[in-house]
């Protein structure tokens, strides 16, 4: 489903080349739930830019359905919804409801389609009470639970979520978490970033860790805990990096 061939990137700073991810590949089949782990810099961000068409690779490639990022970015537009951390991409002026009717009017679904469909991810999210508001004056949490449902209101294959918990509540959490089961359950393949190790030992089939831009890991969760014979993420987590030659007290 997503095809992550032999990637890297690099950004010119000034005169200088920073180098954000180095010869990634990996496979993310149809209906999987990947957790992305790594630290601050790693190149997560990064890595789901590119799969989302919005960053060229500067070698290798990606091809998400069958389409090649680069090549066919439109396609891949169609069957992708995207959440990047902190850009919401909401508009202020606008109340959630008409953000939500406008992105859907973007992805050319129906008055009627779009009425159901936000009604259906309020209640979910329990966003009802402030559907008619403005964005502007909304807190970090429901402006996030907006953008969660923004990102899937045109029902797409492939969801990519960068760090998505991140500002919200636990009790946000947690319907997050329960619309990743749903999702699932529905059969999309989802990719997302987070610094909360539990969340993705939780909701994920399998897991990639980057490390200063390079994989240090992918596999299946199960895999991974009978390989290292810990079902600790977190500690598993820091010994990788250890490993790949790194100090760190642990
Ligand atoms: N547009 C850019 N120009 C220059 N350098 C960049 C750019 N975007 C990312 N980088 C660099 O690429 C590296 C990886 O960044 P990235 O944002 O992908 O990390 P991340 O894993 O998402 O980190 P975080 O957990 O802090 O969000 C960093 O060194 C960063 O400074
Ligand atoms: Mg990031």
């Amino acid at each position: 489903m997503i095809n992550i061939q032999e990637v890297t990137k690099q950004f010119k700073d000034k005169k200088k080349y920073v180098t954000a991810l180095k010869y990634v590949s990996f496979e993310v089949k149809q209906g999987e739930v990947l957790g992305l782990l790594g630290e601050n810099g790693a190149g997560k961000t990064t890595l789901l830019r590119t799969i989302a068409t919005l960053l060229d690779p500067t070698t290798g490639q990606v091809q998400v359905g069958g389409f090649n990022t680069v090549k066919q970015p439109a396609e891949i537009q169609k069957q992708i919804g995207v959440l990047f951390g902190s850009e919401t991409g909401l508009y202020d002026r606008m109340t959630a409801r008409e953000n939500l009717e406008y992105f859907a009017m973007l992805y050319g679904l129906g008055k009627h389609e779009t009425k159901v469909r936000i009604d259906e991810l309020s209640k979910m999210f329990g966003m009802r009470d402030y559907l008619n508001r403005k964005v502007g004056g909304f807190s970090k949490g429901m402006r996030q639970k907006v953008a969660i449902a923004r990102t899937i209101i045109h029902n797409p294959s492939i969801i990519l979520f960068d760090e998505p918990t991140t500002g919200l509540d636990i009790t946000s959490s947690n319907v997050f978490r329960q619309l990743i089961h749903q999702l699932k359950r529905e059969g999309k393949t989802i990719i997302f970033s987070s610094h909360i190790v539990e969340e993705v030992s939780m909701l994920c089939d399998a897991v990639a860790m980057i490390h200063k831009g390079e994989l240090v890991y992918h596999g299946s969760l199960e895999q991974l805990y009978e390989q290292e014979g810990s079902r600790d993420l977190n500690y598993i987590f820091m010994s990788k990096l250890v490993r790949s030659g790194d100090d760190y007290a642990i």
